[in-house]
């Protein structure tokens, strides 16, 4: 067959690079780090119902002052509103008030809003520049960076897009009016790159009791996002599309049991990074089952750490395991019908990405779920 074209072109889109500040009171001075507007451009400022009316005040008057016009585009918070009819409202608003693609749109808030502030921008008008502006811990640590952006339809994120922000801008002081459980899941992400690089592992074993909303908790925290933003920058450099076999998919360490229970849930029982604490002890169990696991100490290291935060190690609700596997077959990282793709720990740092039958799976799962089942 003789190819009429066939070209390579090397682009990245929508921007060749992308900033990322990790910079206490960064969010005040905000209009220094957006992308250059058209002439007379606008920014639209994305959030939910519980950081608009924290935040978009302040994000407003730094606009103001800098001369810059805006709207606010506001939804209802909370995962059950990460969806077609929420996007859809967003496309409506960015409409009626006439967005160009030379604006730019803010997401500001926590994994939700960046997410559905990301799939809208990438969406209308086939793309609007992006700056994410997480105000969450696990948002900082992980869901702002890397331009992964997606809805919820069947599934967790099934409908979505990978469309890098211009800027990620972090300013860890607005951690301080943070709920202390929201704060704590995400620590679980924090953990996570722990398990993935055990320099991380050691410094979160001196530091751990450190890390709260104090002022001096704070101060260690900083470093300690800026760590976890550099390396996932790193991973999403190398392979920003998640092709590579121990490049971004490493990032999905716990992820797999845990979207299969916050989707068998209904998103109502447990936040994402207490799925993803759970998840990593499964991954962990599930490795150990299979072999792969060398270091015996990883689990105690694991689990002392969770511990120390007030992590759960297991869920203790009430949930069906049908639901939950059915969940993860249908998480759009499987494309085989009969094994299950995990992300399995060796030791600290070492990670195998295996495909596990889904008879082992199930097996694995009822247990894991239900330790007293004879089943
Ligand atoms: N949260 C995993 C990733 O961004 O690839």
């Amino acid at each position: 067959m003789t190819a009429i074209l066939d070209i390579t072109t090397e682009a990245a889109v929508p921007t060749p690079t992308c900033r990322t500040i990790v910079a206490p009171g960064a969010l005040a001075r905000l209009p220094e780090f957006l992308p250059k507007l058209r002439p007379g451009g606008r920014v639209f400022v994305i959030s939910d119902s519980n950081v608009a009316f924290r935040y978009s005040t302040s994000v407003y008057s730094a606009l103001i002052d800098a001369d810059i016009r805006s709207e606010l585009i506001v939804f209802l918070a909370g995962e059950e509103h990460k969806s077609l009819d929420t996007a859809e409202s967003c496309w409506r608003e960015l409409s009626r008030h006439k967005a160009q693609r030379g604006d730019v749109i803010v997401a500001l808030g926590g994994g939700v809003v960046g997410d559905l502030a990301g799939f809208v921008a990438s969406t209308y008008l086939r793309g609007i520049r992006v700056v994410q502006v997480p105000t969450t811990l696990l948002a900082m640590v992980d869901s702002a960076i890397g331009g992964k952006t997606g809805i919820d339809l069947d599934g967790k994120n099934d409908v979505g897009s990978f469309y890098l922000p211009d800027v990620v801008l972090i300013d860890p002081e607005v951690l301080g009016t943070l709920a202390p459980r929201v704060f704590t899941e995400g620590l679980a992400e924090v953990i996570k790159y722990g398990l993935l690089d055990e320099d991380l592992l050691d410094m979160l074993e001196e530091r751990i009791d450190e890390l709260d909303t104090t002022e001096a908790g704070l101060a260690a925290l900083t470093d300690i996002i800026a760590w976890c933003a550099r390396y996932k920058s790193e991973v999403i450099e190398r392979d920003p599309q998640e092709t590579q076999p121990d490049g971004r998919v490493l990032l999905n360490l716990g992820h797999t049991l845990a979207h299969g229970l916050e989707t068998a849930t209904g998103y109502s029982q447990l936040l994402h990074g207490e799925a993803v604490a759970i998840g990593m002890v499964f991954a962990l169990q599930l490795s150990a089952e299979l072999g792969v696991l060398e270091d015996d100490r990883l689990m105690g290291r694991l689990v002392r750490l969770l511990r120390a935060v007030r992590l759960p190690e297991a869920y203790t609700g009430q949930v069906d395991a049908k639901a939950v596997l059915e969940a993860m077959s249908r998480d759009k990282k499987n494309d085989q019908a009969d094994t299950t793709r995990f992300v399995l720990p060796r030791s600290a740092g070492s990670m195998k990405v295996q495909r596990v039958d889904n008879k082992l799976v199930a097996r694995q799962v009822r247990y894991f779920l239900n330790p007293r089942s004879s089943d």
